[in-house]
């Protein structure tokens, strides 16, 4: 059972005792506008999952696994994206996809209201959503070598330099993409921003555990929100994809 009348604003991420390591977001906040809320009272349950926590309200705790069979009532390829903001991608691409199960991580929980929403309004049944911090998910929740592909779109750019080290694509954080793929699975990620283009890059180069570079636009991929206020400043589009070393 989901929470519905959970607080929408916390900002827990940064208080002390609650998380030591540095995470790729901040504040939260947000209230559900009224038809959010609504859709969250009525699909909450069956569209966003229950994460057991460590501590912070978007932690996950490290002996928690997930069962993804029972989470979908069906065995079929899974596919995870990191950050679905409103979740114009994943319902796009799970419409496009029948046949394959979609698994949404993302802190934003106006984004996640927004996402259920448009799953009601789609119809859609292979979309699941989770208030998780990527990387703990990654880390231990997902069983080991589960997903056919994991869609990184528009990561927070951190634009300034000494927000750097908040990004989320770094080698350490490809360890962790190579636990959760398939032998046979994509990484495939997006941003607007050249620098961070230029970052992920190189994190896939001197990865020991994943090869490849920039790539075409994914196909099902519909221009987002920050890809379109990218392409308004005048920011081109950099698409990159990821394989685990064989
Ligand atoms: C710049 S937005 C892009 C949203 C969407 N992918 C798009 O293209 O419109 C980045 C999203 O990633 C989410 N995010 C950032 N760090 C995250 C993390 N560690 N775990 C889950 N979601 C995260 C943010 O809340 C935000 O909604």
């Amino acid at each position: 059972m989901t929470d519905s009348r959970r607080s929408t604003s916390p900002d827990d991420e940064l208080a002390p005792g609650h998380r030591r390591e540095l995470v790729s977001f901040t504040r939260r906040g947000g209230r559900l506008k009224e038809r959010q809320q609504r859709v969250w009272d009525e699909i909450g349950d069956r569209f966003v999952l229950e994460v057991p926590r460590a501590g912070a309200s978007t932690s996950v705790d490290p002996d928690a696994r997930l069962d993804v069979p029972a989470t979908f009532g069906r065995t079929a390829p899974l596919v995870v994206e990191i950050g679905s903001g409103h979740g114009d991608t994943v319902c796009a691409a799970a419409a496009a996809c029948p046949d394959v199960d979609f698994l949404a991580f993302e802190v934003w929980v106006p984004g996640i209201a927004q996402t259920l929403l448009t799953i009601r309004r789609e119809g859609l049944t292979n979309v699941r959503l989770a208030e998780v911090n990527a990387p703990e998910a990654l880390a231990t929740w997902l069983p080991e070598h589960s997903l056919t592909e994991l869609h990184t779109w528009f990561p927070d750019p951190w634009h300034k330099t000494r927000h750097h080290k908040r990004r989320l694509v770094t080698v350490d954080f490809t360890h962790l993409v190579a636990r959760a793929l398939e032998p046979s699975g994509v990484w495939r990620l997006a941003t607007d921003w050249a620098d961070y283009a230029d970052q992920m890059e190189q994190v896939i180069v001197e990865s020991p555990v994943l090869e490849g570079g920039r790539c075409e636009r994914y196909e099902h991929r519909p221009v987002t929100r920050f890809e379109t206020k990218g392409l308004a400043k005048g920011r081109t589009i950099h698409d990159l994809r990821a394989v685990p070393v064989s």
